[in-house]
């Protein structure tokens, strides 16, 4: 499992994408790792707090282009959705680390963390139009919620990136520090967390949560079949065909 690296201590179970040569992209494989360390952290007392954390310069560029190619996410079992339900269900505290790109599902991941601290390298992005695609992991709930609609729609439809001081601006994220000192962040504040008492610290979180958890798994549910269905149409295949040749995408047809 070396493209993912677990650590737990203090109670505090760390995650750290480590595939950087392709920027953190995930495999399958990499998903149904996350997935299953997240349901066994779930499970297990010897964690209370999570952290999720890439690497200085990059954080993830979302989906391995190539991977997701050769395994197609043709149901709603398949490892990606698996770990989107896992984290979206998490019912103890997530705290993420972002510096540099954050793609796809590696923005989309942060609205089912708690807290979010970033380094003034951050960029996130959601270019599921421009891949062809649509929204996944409740975004397109989720995102109008926190951005405001229009800013969502800049980001969703027109695929922008934005900084991480928009991201701060908008609420997205906690805080903003050079990307040397982010992780060292990240843990202080999940070492706080696991420092609280315990049941408080979970109806806490399950409250602010559980107003709208059937719908955010609805909406799950429907754009993973919706994005299923998408990646095996024109749009997409032209999209992720020039992504792999390196070339710009040519949508005058479509
Ligand atoms: N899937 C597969 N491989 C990826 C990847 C992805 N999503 N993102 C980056 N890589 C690979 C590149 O192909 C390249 O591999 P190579 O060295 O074998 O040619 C390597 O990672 C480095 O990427 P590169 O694009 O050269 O780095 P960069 O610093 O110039 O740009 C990004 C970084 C993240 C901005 C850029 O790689 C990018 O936009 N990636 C695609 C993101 C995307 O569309 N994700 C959504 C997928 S649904």
């Amino acid at each position: 499992m070396t493209d993912i690296l677990m650590d737990t201590a203090e109670r505090v179970l760390t995650i750290t994408f480590n595939r950087v040569d392709k920027k953190n992209s995930f495999t399958a494989g990499m998903y149904a790792d996350l997935a299953d360390v997240l349901t066994r952290a779930q499970a297990d007392d010897a964690v209370r707090v999570v952290v999720i954390q890439g690497h200085e310069t990059v954080f993830s560029a979302g989906n391995d282009i190539a991977d997701f190619l050769q395994a197609p996410p043709v149901s709603l079992d398949v490892p990606v959705f698996r770990f989107l339900r896992a984290i979206s269900t998490f019912t103890k505290p997530v705290v993420a680390a972002v510096c540099g790109p954050a793609v796809g599902i590696g923005t989309t991941m942060l609205f089912h963390c708690d807290l979010i601290y970033a380094g003034d390298n951050a960029a996130f992005s959601m270019p599921f139009v421009n891949l062809g695609v649509c929204p996944e992991a409740a975004s397109s709930l989720l995102a109008p919620q926190r951005m405001g609609y229009v800013r969502a729609a800049e980001a969703l439809l027109l695929g922008d990136p934005f900084t991480a001081e928009a991201a701060l601006e908008m609420g997205l994220i906690n805080r903003i520090v050079p990307p040397v000192e982010v992780n060292a962040l990240a843990r202080r504040q999940a070492l706080r967390l696991a420092a609280k008492p315990l049941e408080p610290l979970l109806i806490s979180k399950r409250l602010m949560k559980q107003g709208q958890a059937a719908l955010v798994a609805a909406h799950m549910a429907e754009e993973g079949k919706i994005f299923g269905r998408l990646l095996a149409e024109p749009a997409a295949k032209e999209a992720f065909g020039a992504f792999l040749e390196k070339r710009k995408p040519d949508f005058s047809s479509l």
